[in-house]
């Protein structure tokens, strides 16, 4: 009973706050072994105790504009700079910080348990699943992109953006993908990347038999109702907190990492390590990462600019948050994620919400992107047609479904766990849902095995007690990239040791398919890989911090 109701505070809340303090670097003297059966060694970089770490002087070059990948496709001229860059930092000594698989590694040591936290023997600083996770990959991709640009003496070189959030975007960038140029990576799922497959946000290691078209379309929706369903509240887009030296907390990532995991598992090798870009430590190896996560980046930028520019968390931890990196003048700087955002506050031009204007932010890192048309941000139909609705009524194919009750369940691929779950609140005002966002939160997930995992989540008004055969909604889902980690013995660890949490707004959702009147929802859990438990599923309602502007 009372650990029932423990849970239930924890989790309106964050978490417990352990030291309630912002995540710091690690000291770089104690780099351990990263734990991944992929790499055929560990990733720690060279190590120089005389190196020193200096303040960030923050660029004042011009401003740089990253572009589209399937455009710059014809600009020979970009891309002859583009190779030479990526082929010189190949060539740079293994042990120089700039070098291409130095740069690469930076990525596994602060995802494969390389480093620990300041002060801890066993928290690893770890730049993934929670709200550090777009911070730290901005910064990565800045140094990246000024490095390539150093090498090449040019200070407007841009990393190119994969953009897969539009119908032309969507196929793997061809830029990659001439075996002969240092981007080509031969490891990757040869079925995707040559034939101008579709890549699927939603995939999970097998192919989705439906149309091209539609599979456009359901990657549309999936970022559409991503955006709108997380926008009152950021850290259902962004990732929930985490502190330093907290180590029992359930990490929580966003939609905006859940769908970013999509591509990494499509792209990467469909077998063993899934490499490169299928498992987090062998990633960055392949230059599609930077690209992807230039897109990545970029709907962060998008999603900011929807919200009014507002800060996302006013929150020490968060803005506190500190990395460290090697920038294009090899010095080592710290930098801070509150350093990028600082000129917001006061951007000249006046952002409409709603309205993607000419004014994206510009920031201290003195980079943009070129603004291409949003589609997913349009009228899309991404409600099941009411037709769908009234056939699910009418068949009677009506099972009764319980609550979930207090014993965590396995979930299993053929028969998907459905539960009913009940609503804090029914036909809240429009104020209401201002203050507070409608959250499904399902917790103590835990991915049993080293594998990846995945479980989509949907939603659908009950009959009474009884449900439809029609899952309903697709609101979200959970991924989990393969994480292996090698035991001291050289085999592979089982089970991955800390358990997550997964929250998807539904206030806007509710709306779409009129059904705020409704005591209770069903919500179905469909298992796509992996081994997965699950400890709860509830409906809370969380403090929003910007209105809902969509
Ligand atoms: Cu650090 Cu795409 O992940």
């Amino acid at each position: 009973m009372l650990l029932g109701g423990l849970g239930g505070l924890y989790g309106v809340t964050a978490g417990p706050k352990v030291l309630a303090a912002p995540i710091m670097p690690p000291d770089l003297s104690k780099c351990h072994d990263a734990k991944a059966p992929a790499l055929h060694d560990h990733c720690c970089p060279p190590y120089d105790p005389s190196e020193t770490i200096s303040e960030y002087g923050f660029p004042a070059t011009p401003l740089r504009v990253r572009r589209p990948a399937h455009l710059v496709k014809d600009d020979q001229e970009y891309l002859d700079k583009y190779k030479e860059a990526v082929r010189r930092m190949k060539n740079l000594p293994a042990e120089h910080p700039w070098n291409y698989y130095q740069q690469a590694n930076i990525h596994c040591q602060y995802c494969n348990d390389a480093y620990y936290q300041q002060n801890t023997d066993d928290v690893p600083v770890q730049v993934h699943f929670s709200w550090i996770f777009l911070p730290w990959h901005r910064y990565y991709l800045h140094f990246y992109e000024r490095i390539l640009g150093k090498l090449i003496d040019d200070d407007t070189f841009t990393i190119p953006f994969w953009n897969w959030d539009t119908k032309e975007g969507m196929t793997f960038p061809a830029i990659f993908q001439d075996a002969s140029s240092p981007l080509y990576d031969p490891k990757r799922d040869q079925r995707h990347v040559k034939d101008g497959a579709i890549l699927d946000l939603k995939y999970a290691y097998t192919d989705n038999p439906a149309s091209d078209s539609e599979i456009i379309r359901e990657n549309l929706c999936f970022i559409q109702k991503t955006f709108k369903y997380s926008l009152s509240l950021a850290e259902l887009f962004m990732g929930d907190p985490v502190r330093a030296g907290e180590k029992e907390i359930q990490e929580a990532n966003g939609q905006l990492e859940v769908i970013h995991n999509a591509a990494h598992m499509w792209v990467g090798e469909p077998d063993g390590y899934k490499e490169d870009m299928g498992d987090f430590s062998t990633a960055a190896r392949d230059s599609v990462f930077y690209c992807h996560h230039s897109n990545v980046d970029r709907m962060w930028d998008i999603y900011r600019n929807l919200r009014g520019n507002q800060v996302e968390f006013e929150d020490k931890d968060w803005l506190d948050s500190t990395f460290l990196f090697h920038d294009e003048n090899e010095q080592l700087v710290k930098v801070k994620a509150s350093q990028m955002l600082s000129p917001i506050y006061t951007h000249p031009c006046k952002c409409k919400r709603n309205v993607i204007g000419d004014c994206l932010n510009p920031t201290k890192l003195r980079y943009t992107f070129e603004q291409v048309p949003l589609p997913w941000l349009g009228k899309i139909n991404c409600q099941k047609t009411a037709e769908t609705k009234s056939k699910a009524t009418t068949e009677l194919s009506l099972t009764r479904v319980g609550e979930f009750g207090t014993t965590p369940q396995a979930l299993d691929a053929s028969n998907p766990l459905r539960v009913i779950v009940a609503r804090p609140k029914k036909n809240r005002k429009k104020k209401e849902k201002q203050e507070k966002v409608e959250v499904i939160q399902i917790k103590d997930i835990k991915v049993t095995t080293n594998e990846t995992a995945r479980f989509d989540v949907y939603v659908a008004v009950p009959y009474g007690d009884l449900a439809g055969p029609d899952y309903g909604e697709f609101v979200g889902s959970f991924v989990r990239l393969a994480h292996g980690k090698k035991g001291s013995d050289g085999t592979q660890e089982q089970g991955a040791k800390k358990k997550g949490k997964l929250k998807l707004g539904i206030t806007a959702l509710l709306e779409d398919i009129d059904a705020e009147d409704a005591d209770k929802l069903v919500v179905t859990l469909v298992l796509r890989t992996g081994s997965v438990t699950v400890g709860g599923v509830s409906i809370k309602l969380l403090q929003t911090d910007t209105p809902a502007v969509i």
